[in-house]
């Protein structure tokens, strides 16, 4: 791998438009990404990040660029993955959104209620990996609940055709505070030890990010 590493990161949520006005959203609070780009900004990478709707606000020296859908993270990612050698996908991309979403002004009350209809979104993740040139290293999340995570985890390596994923428990979602276990393809896995700081989890997946890339 070159010494000045090109690394691609993603956090924040997604917004779903429901209607002119509103959307379908999750808590992520962007800050697992904005800490993993702090810390690779220090090491002397160049960095880029894409930024969801409502996250916290990067250090300069940081490429940012924000997105707000799910579609709009698709297009960005086309743009930016081809340039990245390692890619970090925190963003908590929604695995649904509002068919024919934000058309049609906003949706007036009515005594009837209201259904909302739901297609499911692309995986993003998986279809990046399909495009991946040697070399590439991709490193995806997965917020899982605690008696399944492993296999979860491990099952979702396959699925999506990436390198590594970072599993943690639910309760890390909108904390500042992250315990987390870095599966990789070869089934190798390695565990923080217990609760870290966002930013010192940030410190300890570039060092192992850097060791799965030299393999
Ligand atoms: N992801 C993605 N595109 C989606 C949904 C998720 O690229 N439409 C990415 C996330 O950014 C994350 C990884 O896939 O890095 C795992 O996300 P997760 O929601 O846990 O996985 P899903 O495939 O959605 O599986 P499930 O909802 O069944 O847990």
């Amino acid at each position: 791998m070159p010494a000045q590493l090109r690394i691609l990161i993603t956090a924040g949520p997604t917004y779903e438009p429901i209607d002119e006005v509103r959307f379908i959203g999750n808590r992520s609070s962007g800050r697992l990404g904005v800490a993993v780009a702090s810390e690779a900004l220090r090491r002397g990478w160049i960095v880029t990040l894409l930024l969801g709707p409502n996250a916290a606000d990067p250090e300069p020296g940081v490429h940012v660029r924000r997105f707000r859908t799910t579609a709009d993270l698709e297009g960005l990612l086309r743009e930016e993955f081809p340039k990245c050698d390692v890619l970090v996908m925190a963003a908590a991309v929604a695995d649904y959104r509002p068919v024919g979403g934000g058309a049609g002004g906003k949706i007036r009350r009515s005594e009837g209620g209201l259904r909302i209809e739901l297609e499911p979104t692309p995986d993003l993740l998986a279809g990046v990996a399909k495009s991946r040139q040697p070399g590439q290293v991709i490193v995806g999340f997965a917020l899982e609940p605690r008696e399944r995570l492993m296999e979860s985890a491990r099952e979702k390596i396959l699925r999506k055709g990436i390198d590594a994923i970072v599993a943690n428990p639910l309760e890390t979602m909108d904390s500042p505070e992250i315990e987390a276990v870095l599966i990789r393809r070869d089934g190798t896995s390695e565990a923080t030890p217990g609760r870290v700081d966002k930013g010192v989890f940030a410190a300890w997946l570039i060092d192992r990010l850097v060791r799965a890339g030299s393999k």
